[in-house]
């Protein structure tokens, strides 16, 4: 894992965007995963800024709530389509998001895995990471090994997400389908933005605490290839900021990165 500290949330989504839009450019075949939440509305806003083509890359989402229809402003499905989809042009047949409408969510979700098999595996995910420690939906307790499935929402994460419900929690969707912490993991290569003091006290359990099932971001620990891109005051926590910063400053990779 390489953590990097961006002075803010606007620098921390310009360079996750550019490192995205790199992996496109390497690979415009790339099979992109992709995330939802407010951290990232400022990554896609940068992505469509740079303009990479989007015409042959395939795209999965993490997660879908239960119960909203695609339609439906508070679906992940229009929020994909408001910042990124529909301002890119890319083909909607390219892309893949789980039905939270399915009458059979069990079969919905091995349909998912085996699309993504077919795809020939995710090349890239972009995760955020919620209050509860989940990438995805995976909440506390989520295995390790899980896979895409059904999965019940903390009391933390329907607060989280209350905005986009006239603020009611318990309005918020009690279930949604995500990928799994298994699924994710299979990733070719990780990339986690997080930004806000608000996080903090999370991701220095995640990155720097011991793996666990409690924090499902710590996981990501376990991945060969994982970017962590956060800004100064989700860092506030992190106890070997030095290190960090040192990599960022001596390592070839992030050269182009830097200025
Ligand atoms: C939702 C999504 C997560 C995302 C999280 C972060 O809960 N299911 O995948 O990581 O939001 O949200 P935000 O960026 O709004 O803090």
């Amino acid at each position: 894992m390489e953590i990097v500290v961006r002075p803010d949330a606007e620098a921390v989504a310009a360079l996750a965007a550019r490192l995205i839009a790199d992996r496109l450019g390497a690979r415009p075949e790339l099979v992109l995963g992709l995330a939802t939440g407010r951290t990232m509305e400022r990554v896609y806003d940068h992505l469509v800024a740079l303009g990479p083509d989007f015409s042959r890359c395939r795209t999965f989402n993490l997660d879908e709530y239960i119960g909203i229809p695609p339609e439906s402003e508070q679906s992940y499905r229009h929020y994909m389509e408001e910042n990124l989809f529909r301002r890119v042009g890319i083909d909607p047949g390219r892309t893949h998001l789980l039905d939270g409408m399915a009458a059979d969510l069990v079969a919905e979700a091995e349909a998912y895995e085996r699309k993504i098999r077919d795809a020939g595996g995710i090349d890239l995910q972009l995760l955020g990471i919620g209050e509860s420690g989940h990438i995805g939906f995976n909440e506390p307790l989520s295995a390790l090994m899980s896979r895409t499935r059904e999965k019940a929402l903390t009391l933390t994460t329907r607060r989280q997400n209350a905005a986009m419900f006239g603020g009611d929690p318990e309005r918020v969707p009690a279930r949604a389908l995500t990928m799994g912490v298994g699924t994710i993991l299979d990733t070719r290569e990780l990339l986690l933005v997080a930004t806000g003091s608000a996080k903090a006290p999370i991701l220095a359990k995640a990155l720097e605490g011991p793996v666990t099932a409690m924090v499902t971001a710590s996981a990501l620990q376990l991945h060969p290839r994982c970017k962590v891109i956060i800004d100064e005051a989700a860092a506030r926590e992190l106890g070997q900021r030095d290190y960090y910063d040192w990599v960022f400053a001596n390592e070839p990779e992030w050269a182009p990165y830097r200025g």
